[in-house]
């Protein structure tokens, strides 16, 4: 039998591929939970019940699923629009607030997750918080050479900062676009766009995993029954 947090993760990233017109140009997110959306999207290509698809990358691991899959790509330099944006999250609060950024993809995930017309979240139930940062540090995109300014700035902010080290990598984990990301607890975060927008401000912050105001659906894999259900 298969794992029931991975039955909901296949089950949500179905609902959201099912959810995809011909002639979209749609958002591909980062993490295993996108990667079904990702696969179900390519099945649904290759069958021909759809056509004209067209995605945008979130990260180099999104890409190379979509090349996987079948599914064409495009770069913002290409076009205007995004029609309907599929991503995972950490962390999502009741406002469909995110914390976003365990796969250190969070800066492009941003960037293309803000531009979709439809954005839609797909996550299992254990994302599902009353407050961000419950369980979840914020991830902090950082340039390397402003990693020990960055991590004061951040602890005087009440954060407890762990630079991400990587798993199968000795030192710590680079992303997409060379930096670093400093992993950032906070007791609690009262005020998620005020917080959004103050970690930005520091000098040397590429991007946090804050997402606020982006999401317009959050789809919730669940087992009910035994049987894993989307709400
Ligand atoms: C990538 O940086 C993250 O924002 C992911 O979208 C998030 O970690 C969700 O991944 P899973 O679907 O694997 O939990």
């Amino acid at each position: 039998a298969m794992d029931p947090v991975k039955l909901m993760k296949q089950q949500v990233g179905k609902a959201a591929a099912d959810r995809v017109k011909s002639g979209s140009i749609v958002g591909l997110g980062t993490g295993s939970t996108t990667a079904f959306a990702i696969q179900f999207l390519g099945d649904r290509i290759k069958s021909g019940e759809l056509t004209d698809i067209k995605g945008v990358p979130t990260s180099f691991q999104a890409s190379v699923l979509a090349k996987q899959y079948g599914i064409p790509l495009t770069t913002l330099d290409e076009v205007e629009r995004i029609h309907i944006g599929i991503d995972g999250a950490d962390e999502v609060d009741p406002a469909k607030n995110l914390i976003k950024g365990g796969g250190a993809a969070h800066t492009r995930e941003k960037v293309v997750d803000s531009l979709a017309e439809e954005f839609i979240v797909v996550v299992d139930q254990s994302k599902i918080v009353d407050a961000l940062g419950s369980t979840f540090p914020v991830p902090v995109e950082v340039l390397p050479m402003a990693i020990a300014p960055v991590m004061r700035a951040l602890e005087k902010l009440g954060g407890k900062t762990d630079l991400r080290m990587g798993v199968n990598k000795d030192g710590p984990v680079i992303t997409d676009q060379g930096n670093m990301v400093i992993d950032t607890k906070f007791e609690s975060i009262a005020n998620p766009p005020e917080l959004e927008a103050i970690l930005n401000n520091i000098p040397g912050v590429l991007e946090n995993g804050i997402f606020v105001n982006v999401t317009d659906l959050v789809l919730i894999g669940e087992i009910k029954d035994g049987q894993p259900i989307v709400r």
